[in-house]
């Protein structure tokens, strides 16, 4: 079976949230599915997976959130040269619109420098939003049909 595995930071739990709705989603679609916090993931252990999903909200004025920034710094083409990936988060458009998911972009800026394969558009929402489960479920099941 194709392994999935997602990435997430988030210090106030809302992309942890979202990290298992795209969860189910992935599993519906029938893959098997490693969920880790950036603070326990090793980028050495990415190669055992067929997919790579990154999920970071969006901190400071459009900065990564704190825990991701030492994965950040690791990120490498040895690690994601060909890996199929995608890139989630969330933030907040009332109060940053300016910078809203800007994390997301750095995210998918790096893994472009990284050669990965960048398999769909990003998912982005707002923290606060209430009725963001069917459709992070959905991302994650249109991923999985994606390979
Ligand atoms: C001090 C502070 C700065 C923030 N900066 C941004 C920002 O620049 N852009 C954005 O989209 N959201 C920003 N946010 C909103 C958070 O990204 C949002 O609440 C998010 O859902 C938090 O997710 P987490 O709990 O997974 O960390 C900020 C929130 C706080 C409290």
């Amino acid at each position: 079976m194709s392994k999935t595995i997602i990435i997430y930071g988030s210090t106030t739990g809302n992309t942890e949230i979202i990290s298992e709705e795209i969860k189910k989603g992935l599993e519906k679609g029938g893959k098997d599915v490693t969920i880790k916090n950036v603070i326990n993931a090793d980028i050495n252990e990415l190669s055992n997976y067929d997919l790579i999903l990154l999920g970071c909200s969006t901190w400071g004025l459009g900065e990564l959130q704190d825990d991701f920034q030492p994965f950040y710094g690791e990120m490498a083409v040895e690690h994601f040269k060909g890996k199929n990936v995608a890139v989630f988060g969330t933030g907040d458009s009332d109060m940053y619109p300016d910078t809203f998911c800007e994390a997301v972009k750095i995210l998918e800026d790096k893994l472009k420098e990284c050669e990965a394969e960048i398999i769909a558009d990003s998912f982005t929402v707002d923290g606060d939003t209430e009725n963001f489960q069917n459709a992070a479920e959905a991302w994650g099941l249109k991923l999985a049909k994606m390979i």
